[in-house]
């Protein structure tokens, strides 16, 4: 793994903007796998502050998000397809039938995590895959205990993960209770890996993550096995590392 390291939270999303400027640009066709939460944020504002200035094209490319609530809309404002929209989709020239998120009010959610799984294969798999971590080590939403073999299933999230995610909720009732996510084989199988990190929140999680045993415990330790992990994590998230 390799750990670049930065100032703070505007430094490590302009970093992690180059690195998936740079992919883009050498494969004009890349299959990107995408995340959302807070992290991400500033990475896509500076994705979308490039393309409105430089052009970088993106109708070459296809997108795959990591994961997408069970029983939410896409058009509700809470679901990580507006996120995606609002965030990054509607701003770059990414033809809508090219961005994929797991379908969360399929009727058979058991096959709708087939099917998406097939999808990723499909495309050739994904070239440059973008992750979070929880602060319980999750990536996706491969909460801790996750078989390191699983691939796209559904989850029930943990207690730690709702809590986090229900500062976009009016209240911690209306998070859901389950997701759809890729599994970590799914993840694993990406070309390349770019873990972001930020935050004093998150400075245990990067800690454990780089200290520790390879265990299902702590879902992001089997990022140690992928031969091409780059991190950049910020001064906060570094903090108990130093
Ligand atoms: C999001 C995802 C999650 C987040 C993680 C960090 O698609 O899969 O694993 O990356 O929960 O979220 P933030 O960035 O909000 O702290």
């Amino acid at each position: 793994m390799k750990l670049i390291q930065a100032k703070n939270y505007e430094e490590m999303s302009e970093k992690a903007a180059a690195f998936m400027i740079q992919q883009v640009q050498s494969k004009r066709n890349s299959v990107l796998g995408l995340a959302t939460g807070g992290t991400v944020i500033g990475t896509y504002d500076r994705i979308v502050e490039d393309f409105k200035q430089s052009n970088t094209s993106y109708s070459e490319v296809h997108t795959f998000n990591l994961d997408e609530y069970v029983g939410m809309q896409p058009s509700d404002s809470n679901s990580y397809h507006s996120y995606m929209d609002k965030q990054l989709f509607r701003h770059i020239n990414l033809p809508e039938d090219h961005s994929y998120l797991p379908d969360g009010m399929a009727d058979n959610l058991q096959e709708e995590c087939q099917r998406y799984e097939q999808l990723i294969k499909d495309s050739g798999g994904i070239d440059l895959q973008l992750l979070g971590i929880g602060q319980n080590g999750h990536i996706g939403f491969n909460e801790p205990g996750a078989s390191f073999d699983s691939v796209t299933h559904i989850v029930n999230l943990t207690e730690s993960t709702r809590k986090a995610n229900a500062r976009y909720f009016e209240s911690i009732e209306e998070v859901p209770t389950q997701a759809i996510t890729m599994g970590i084989a799914t993840i694993m199988k990406s070309k390349k890996i770019l873990l972001l990190v930020s935050g004093e929140s998150k400075a245990e999680a990067i800690s454990r993550l780089i200290n520790e045993q390879i265990h299902n415990d702590n879902p992001s330790s089997v990022l140690k096995n992928h031969a091409d992990v780059t991190i950049i994590a910020d001064e906060e998230a570094l903090s108990l590392l130093k």
